[in-house]
């Protein structure tokens, strides 16, 4: 027997008896499948807006349903490919998007989304339930760094967003006329001891990086330096910044580094100033 439940989160968790019986209703079958429930226009553009999709995106939906999120972005100059287990709803998509004129860039294929190729996207698309992005978090933190994540009304468990909105949508087909939409961008691996050379300003500098997620928690020493303490870091992607205050030659600075991480290598600059004088250096560290 085919039986629905209520999950605790998400989809299920904004529902109401009135909406359960309006559209399809956003239950998960007792296998843990998520039914088909469209996201609404406005919040399908505030998704692609947080994700920044452009031309030059390959955008990835899984669960595409009717094909609405991979034909915007492909409306927005993106290559799109929507992944979807109900072959009805693949061949309504490719009319849709046949009729929207952008076939050629907006794909569809017809396949469990744990078994696509998820490796060429810069941007996935999700509006499934939590457990399933949850089964699907390992895999899409190991996507490239700087991969953007836009997901509506699920979380990715304990991945904390980079960024929310939250959007009344009084016509929402399900849920209380309230959308969630959270974004998240795949962080660098920096976790480790990283050294750089400075000579000209503290000499060897030692960080020593501590992750969970895009959340990091730094040490810093360097061999003509002291009592540095880290008032601010943020990894976005492949994109690290880091500011540490010290005293540097008797001075007291303020150190901003600003670095690309690449493997076991970060290049950057670091900006310096203890209020009357400004210096800068580019930088590499190693791990
Ligand atoms: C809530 S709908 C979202 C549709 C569309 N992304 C949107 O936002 O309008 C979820 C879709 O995921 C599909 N789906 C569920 N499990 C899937 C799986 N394992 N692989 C591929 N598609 C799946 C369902 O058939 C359904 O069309």
């Amino acid at each position: 027997m085919n039986r629905r439940r209520l999950l605790g989160a998400g989809l299920a968790a904004l529902l109401g008896p009135a909406a359960a019986r309006a559209q399809m209703p956003a239950y998960a079958w007792d296998d843990g499948s998520v039914p088909f429930v469209v996201t609404p226009m406005e919040v399908v553009a505030r998704m692609l807006q947080l994700a920044d999709v452009g031309p030059g995106d390959t955008v990835i939906d899984l669960g595409s349903g009717d094909g609405r999120i991979v034909i915007e972005a492909a409306r927005r100059g993106a290559r799109a490919l929507g992944i979807e287990l109900d072959k009805s709803l693949v061949a309504a998509a490719e009319d849709n998007a046949r009729a929207a004129g952008l076939a050629e860039r907006a794909r569809f294929e017809a396949m469990d989304l744990f078994a696509a190729d998820l490796s060429a996207a810069t941007v996935i698309t999700l509006y499934l339930l939590p457990e399933l992005n949850a089964r699907l978090r390992p895999r899409l933190l190991a996507l490239t760094p700087g991969t953007r994540i836009v997901s509506h009304d699920a979380g990715l468990g304990d991945w904390p967003f980079d960024e929310r909105l939250e959007l009344r949508v009084p016509d929402k087909p399900v849920g209380v006329g309230f959308s969630r939409v959270e974004l998240w961008v795949v962080p660098a691996r920096v976790a480790g001891i990283w050294n750089l050379e400075l000579p000209e300003h503290g000499g060897r500098w030692t960080l020593r990086i501590a992750q969970r997620y895009q959340l990091l928690e730094v040490e810093v020493a360097a061999t003509g330096g002291r009592d540095f303490v880290v008032p601010g870091v943020r990894l976005r992607g492949a994109q690290l910044a880091l500011v540490t205050n010290g005293i540097v030659g008797r001075r007291a600075w303020r150190n901003v580094f600003s670095g690309t991480v690449e493997g076991g290598r970060i290049t950057g600059e670091l900006l310096a100033s203890d209020g009357n004088e400004s210096r800068s250096f580019a930088f590499t560290a190693v791990r």
